[in-house]
């Protein structure tokens, strides 16, 4: 039984990961990187994407085992699907993909494409990515999917996803429209697992507890000037107990542990089955989200 204290090594200590493929996103920072050290030393080839293939390249070139860095820019849908294209042409069975790499209350509205950056960047560049890789997801024994959700899910807009405004034209809050493309990510974790489970993939998703990383690097304020002191990190550790190899924990374990397969449509926390909001577990929702995010990327998919 593994706890909120138990570290991404002791989730996969008893895990053999070789000749199993992985993709993660956001394998240069925080929770992805560490991560991406564990589940490499457990045997598995990581394909690692950064923002760009310099820092994919370093992220991976410091990690021990079969690493393939590449870029993937997730507010770029071009760079999305041109990554995905690159893996395809791996041609191999993807074991997991990891939807892992986010940005967090980003103070003023920032807009691309139409759509608000949180939302472009944590939703739908992950729904592009897993939307086409999915025929690789379905070639591997066991495919798992694992969304990077936060209980900040909780703390979303009126109507769980306010599709009337999702270019923020109509007011904007920096935290609601985190908890929003938060809560996108654990409908699509839903949606694909309702799709895929008839094929043997499985989609869950995960909050990884609150840890002292790169995430808090937009927040301004009190808050932003509060972690820019130097024992800001060791006071995260303390109060909320979570060091980053503990934070990693949960999606390494949901992403490889055996006594989960066949499990999908949950929502872990602290390496156990967590409880979601309403709009969480809202299938409608989830329906009219994919819906749209899959006309939104008609031009890609
Ligand atoms: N830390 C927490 O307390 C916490 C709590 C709940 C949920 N989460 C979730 O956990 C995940 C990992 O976060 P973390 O704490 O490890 O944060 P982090 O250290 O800031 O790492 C985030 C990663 O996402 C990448 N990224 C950001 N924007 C991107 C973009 N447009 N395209 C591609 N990659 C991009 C970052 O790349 P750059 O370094 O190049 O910007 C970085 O590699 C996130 O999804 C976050 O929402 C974290």
């Amino acid at each position: 039984m593994f706890t909120k204290r138990s570290t991404a090594e002791q989730v996969t200590n008893d895990v053999d990961l070789t000749g199993k493929t992985i993709v993660m996103t956001g394998v240069n920072s925080g929770l992805g990187n560490e991560a991406m050290r564990v589940l490499a030393a457990k045997g598995a080839h990581v394909i690692g994407l950064a923002r760009s293939l310099e820092k994919a390249t370093k992220a991976c070139a410091e990690v021990e085992g079969v690493t393939t860095p590449l870029s993937c820019e997730l507010s770029d849908l071009d760079s999305v699907k041109h990554c995905a294209e690159q893996i395809i042409a791996m041609d191999t069975p993807i074991d997991v993909v990891i939807c892992n790499a986010g940005i967090m209350a980003l103070p003023e509205l920032t807009l691309k494409d139409g759509l608000e950056m949180q939302f472009l960047t944590n939703h739908m560049g992950h729904f592009l990515l897993v939307y086409l890789l999915q025929e690789k997801v379905k070639q591997a024994k066991e495919g798992r999917i694992v969304m990077l959700s936060s209980m900040g899910h909780q703390m979303t807009v009126k109507g769980g996803i306010n599709f009337d405004n999702l270019d923020g034209s109509q007011g904007y809050k920096g935290w609601k429209f985190y908890g929003q493309s938060k809560l996108a990510n654990l409908l699509t974790a839903n949606a694909f697992d309702e799709r895929l489970k008839g094929v043997g993939v499985r989609a869950n998703a995960v909050h990884p507890g609150v840890i002292n990383t790169n995430l808090t690097r937009s927040l301004d304020g009190v808050l932003g000037a509060f972690f820019k002191l130097p024992f800001a990190g060791l006071l995260m550790d303390r109060v909320f107990g979570k060091t980053i190899p503990q934070g990693a924990s949960t999606q390494c374990y949901v992403a490889t542990h055996p006594t989960l397969k066949g499990v999908g449509g949950k929502y872990f926390s602290d390496n156990k089955e967590g409880k979601t909001s309403y709009y969480g577990s809202n299938k409608e929702l989830a329906d009219k989200l994919w819906d749209y995010s899959v006309g939104y990327l008609k031009n890609y998919i």
